[in-house]
C-alpha cells in the first residue's frame, strides 16, 4: 500500500500541472520525447540555396543533427542524406531569461525543460526539391520531407493568414489544411501575427504545430509576431513592458539583422524571395516603431524586387471594432507610399478588409477602385481562427483622405489566401475556410505604375453577423 502511495506520489510529481485556471489540460502527444516533432521550415538566409528548419525533443538530447538529399524517384534517397550538425539550445517551460534574470512564468509551475534544435540547409540548388529529416536522439528520426527551394526568378504563389489565435486545434486547423488543398504549390505560408493566444504556453503552440502537422514542416512558414506573442512581463519592470515568448526565438530559426535592434532580432526581417519578390517583415508590437521605419525605409530603397510586400500585425488601415492605429499609420503610411510598396498584409483585427490606395489621388476618394484604375498600394486584415470582431462601423471613410478606398469586408468568416506573382501580374484570392472564393483581385504592374485589372467583390455577399450563423466569443 505503502509502494503503491509513494509511486502515486512520484507520478502525482512527475505530470505536468495545469498553469493556468483555464488550461485544457496537458494531451499526452505534447509532451517531448527522445522523438523530434514541432518540426518547422523557415527562411534564414536565400531562399533559393538555403532554407532552416527548426524542432523540438526532450531536454537529455544535447547534440543531433539533420539530413538533407535531392529529392530524386529513387527508393532510397536515404542512404545518400548529407549530414548537418544542429544547434541545440535548452528551454525551461516554467521559466524566461530576461538579460540573464531567470523569471518563473508561474510560481507553481512544473513544466519540464525541452530542447530545441535547428540547421540550415546551405549550398542548395535554385528551384529544385530537396528531402530532408531531423533527428531526436540516435535514431529517432523524422520522416522524410519535401520542401523547394526559390526559383531565382519566375512565378510562384504563397499562402497567407491572418490570427489564429484561438482554439488552434479544434477551429484553425481546418483553415491552414483548406489552404494546402486550394494551393499545394505554395512556396511559403504567412502567418500575420497572433498564431497563438497566450505566446508562453507551450500547450498553445502544440496545438499550433498538430494543426498544421505536416505541412509547418513542408511548406516554410514567414511568421509575424502579434501582440499574442507578447504575453508576458518581468515582474520586476516597473513599466510591465510585455516581452517576446521565450519560445519564439528558439522554435523558429530568422534572420537576425545587425541594423535592427537586439530587441526586434528574430521579429524584424526581410525575405529576399526572389527576384520577384520581396517580403518585409515588421514587429508592430514595439512602443517605438522609428527604428524600424527607418531601417524599412533603407531597405525598400535598396530592393531590387519587382514586388515588394510589408507585413506586420496591426493594420495601416483599422477594420475592427473602433480600433485604430494612428502612431502607426503616420510613420508607416508615407514610407509605403514612398516606395509604392505593393501590398501589405496585415492581422489583428479579426475581420475581413480589402482596400486599394492610390497615393497619387488628389482627392479623396469617394468610389470604389474600377478595372483599369491606378493604384499604389493593396491593404488586406484577415482572420483565420475562430475569434471575430464587428466591422468598424465607418468602415475606412474617415480614411478616404488618405486616397485609400475600401473595397471588400467581411464579419463571422474564417479566411485565408492565396496570392500569385507572376511577372507582371500579381493575383490574390481570398477564400472562406470551406474553399469558397470570397473575394479576388489582379493587379497589373507596367514601368512605375500599377493598374486593377481584375477584381471580383460582389460575391457571395458581404458575410456580417447578421446574415450568418450565431457567433460567441471563443473562450479558449
Ligand atoms: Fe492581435
Amino acid at each position: 500500500m505503502r509502494i503503491l502511495m509513494m509511486a502515486a506520489v512520484a507520478m502525482a510529481l512527475a505530470m505536468p500541472v495545469a498553469a493556468h485556471d483555464d488550461d485544457h489540460g496537458q494531451p499526452p502527444w505534447q509532451g517531448a520525447s527522445a522523438w523530434p516533432d514541432r518540426i518547422v521550415a523557415t527562411f534564414e538566409g536565400d531562399p533559393a540555396t538555403s532554407f532552416a528548419v527548426s524542432w523540438r525533443t526532450a531536454a537529455n538530447v544535447a547534440v543531433t543533427r539533420a539530413e538533407i538529399a535531392l529529392a530524386t524517384p529513387d527508393a532510397r534517397i536515404d542512404l545518400v542524406g548529407r549530414s548537418v550538425p544542429a544547434v541545440t539550445e535548452r528551454v525551461d517551460l516554467g521559466t524566461l531569461v530576461n538579460n540573464g534574470r531567470v523569471i518563473p512564468i508561474k510560481a507553481n509551475d512544473t513544466l519540464p525543460a525541452v530542447a530545441y534544435h535547428s540547421v540550415r540547409f546551405d549550398g542548395l540548388k535554385p528551384d529544385t526539391l530537396y528531402a530532408y529529416r531531423v533527428q531526436g536522439s540516435d535514431g529517432h528520426w523524422s520522416e522524410w520531407f519535401q520542401t523547394r527551394t526559390a526559383p531565382t526568378a519566375g512565378p510562384i504563389r504563397f499562402i497567407y493568414m491572418g490570427d489564429a489565435q484561438n482554439g488552434v486545434l479544434s477551429l484553425w486547423s481546418r483553415t491552414i489544411r483548406a489552404a494546402f488543398m486550394a494551393a499545394p504549390d505554395a512556396r511559403f505560408m504567412l502567418h500575420a501575427g497572433d498564431l497563438v493566444n497566450r505566446g508562453s504556453r507551450d500547450v498553445e503552440w502544440a496545438d499550433w504545430f498538430k494543426a498544421g502537422g505536416f505541412l509547418h514542416a513542408m511548406i516554410p512558414a514567414i511568421p509575424v509576431a502579434g501582440n499574442h506573442e507578447y504575453d508576458m512581463s518581468d515582474p520586476a519592470d516597473a513599466m510591465r513592458r510585455r516581452m517576446l515568448s521565450h519560445l519564439w526565438r528558439p522554435q523558429f530559426r530568422l534572420p537576425v539583422d545587425a541594423a535592427l535592434p537586439a530587441s526586434v532580432q528574430e521579429t524584424a526581417y526581410v525575405v529576399h524571395y526572389s527576384a520577384d519578390l520581396d517580403v518585409f517583415v515588421l514587429d508592430t508590437n514595439q512602443p517605438d516603431l522609428t527604428p524600424q521605419a527607418q531601417w524599412l525605409d533603407a531597405q525598400l530603397q535598396a530592393s531590387k524586387a519587382r514586388w515588394r510586400i510589408v507585413t506586420m500585425h496591426h493594420p495601416v488601415f483599422s477594420s475592427g471594432g473602433d480600433r485604430d492605429n494612428k502612431a502607426g499609420r503616420d510613420l508607416l503610411l508615407p514610407i509605403l507610399n514612398k516606395h509604392s510598396v505593393d501590398l501589405v498584409l496585415q492581422g489583428h483585427d479579426h475581420t475581413y478588409a480589402r482596400g486599394l490606395l492610390d497615393a497619387a489621388a488628389q482627392a479623396p476618394r469617394r468610389t470604389g477602385f474600377k478595372v483599369g484604375d491606378t493604384l499604389t498600394t493593396m491593404f488586406v486584415n484577415s482572420v483565420s481562427g475562430p475569434k471575430q470582431y464587428q466591422f468598424r462601423k465607418q468602415g475606412w471613410d474617415d480614411y478616404a483622405p488618405t486616397g485609400v478606398k475600401l473595397e471588400r469586408q467581411g464579419e463571422n468568416g474564417q479566411f485565408f489566401q492565396v496570392i500569385g506573382i507572376d511577372g507582371n501580374r500579381l493575383s490574390y484570392t481570398a477564400y472562406t475556410a470551406d474553399g469558397v472564393q470570397y473575394d479576388a483581385a489582379v493587379i497589373e504592374k507596367r514601368g512605375n505604375a500599377k493598374r486593377l485589372v481584375k477584381q471580383e467583390n460582389t460575391a457571395p455577399p458581404t458575410r456580417r453577423f447578421d446574415n450568418t450563423l450565431p457567433y460567441k466569443s471563443p473562450d479558449f
